[in-house]
């Protein structure tokens, strides 16, 4: 448990990651980053934990890097901050990540919530990287996963102008998975997750692999890669479980194995 980021085991199988600094509207400095990474870390090596809710405060989700922390640094010291190793340890988390988004998510808030697999907004969410109102440009994936996500034209007016999108917006454009009422975010995040938990953990994080990774291949490349690990699944006990528990007309339990 953080100073700034809280961990709990919900349903079974669900981990919450909520971080909670909101007298900095969730500003990710130094410290957060590093819980934020612990946090996953732990979740990571914990096998009771199969899938993971990332939310923020009912008002904000994250207003982006620490602005005051960064505000004089050098070249030279943005490069030695350790930064990109907690974004690593959130990019290679093989478990489904569900992100709950209220408020603000803006800059590496933004990419924070695009490093999910699963997007909830609550109505009121807004995203936005507008990192080029002070003076840079994204740091943690947003000018990549943005446009991967969205495309090039609402991709480039976002990054471009800085300008916020409204929940319906990115919904629209396909950055978020699902809009609900912003008090059923958080709850919405959860029923997802706990749905994931119940279902073959070895197939969700192949699944997750399989789609992250085709993104950046040629199809015929995704394809071998797909197939290969369909037939791979055929030495799991949990295919072998859940196409008996359908003959059989009952609910698997699914091990993991
Ligand atoms: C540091 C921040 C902050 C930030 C807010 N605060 N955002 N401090 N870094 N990113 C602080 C404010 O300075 C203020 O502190 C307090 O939080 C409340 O903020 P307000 O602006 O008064 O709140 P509000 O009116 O509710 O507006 C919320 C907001 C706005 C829309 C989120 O704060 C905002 O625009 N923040 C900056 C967003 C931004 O530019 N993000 C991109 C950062 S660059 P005091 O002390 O006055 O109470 C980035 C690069 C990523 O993210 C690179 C990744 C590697």
């Amino acid at each position: 448990m953080g100073e700034f980021v809280k961990t709990s085991l919900e349903q079974a199988g669900v981990g919450l990651i909520r971080f909670d600094r909101p007298e900095a509207r969730n500003a990710l400095n130094e410290v957060v980053r590093g819980e934020l990474a612990a946090a996953f870390e732990q979740f990571g090596a914990d096998d009771a934990v199969r899938c993971v809710v990332l939310a923020g405060t009912d008002k904000v989700f994250a207003a982006g890097a620490d602005i005051k922390a960064m505000a004089e640094a050098s070249a030279e010291d943005m490069a030695n901050t350790g930064g990109e190793a907690a974004w690593q340890v959130i990019r290679r988390f093989a478990k489904p990540i569900v992100a709950a988004v209220n408020g603000w998510a803006l800059g590496g808030g933004c990419e924070l919530a695009m490093h999910a697999d699963i997007i909830v907004a609550g109505e009121g969410a807004k995203f936005g990287q507008p990192e080029i109102r002070v003076g840079i440009i994204p740091g943690a994936g947003g000018t990549q996963r943005l446009t991967r996500a969205v495309g090039k034209f609402k991709a480039m007016q976002m990054l471009l102008t800085g300008e916020p999108v409204s929940a319906a917006d990115a919904s629209a454009m396909g950055l978020v998975s699902e809009v609900v009422a912003d008090d059923q975010a958080l709850a919405r995040a959860l029923e997802i997750a706990s749905r994931i938990a119940r279902l073959p953990p070895i197939a969700a994080r192949e699944i997750k692999r399989l789609v992250l990774s085709g993104v950046d291949k040629p199809l015929d490349d995704g394809l071998i890669d797909e197939r290969r690990t369909f037939v791979s699944m055929f030495d799991t006990e949990d295919q072998k479980e859940g196409m008996r528990a359908f003959i059989e007309k009952r609910r698997p339990d699914f091990k993991g194995k």
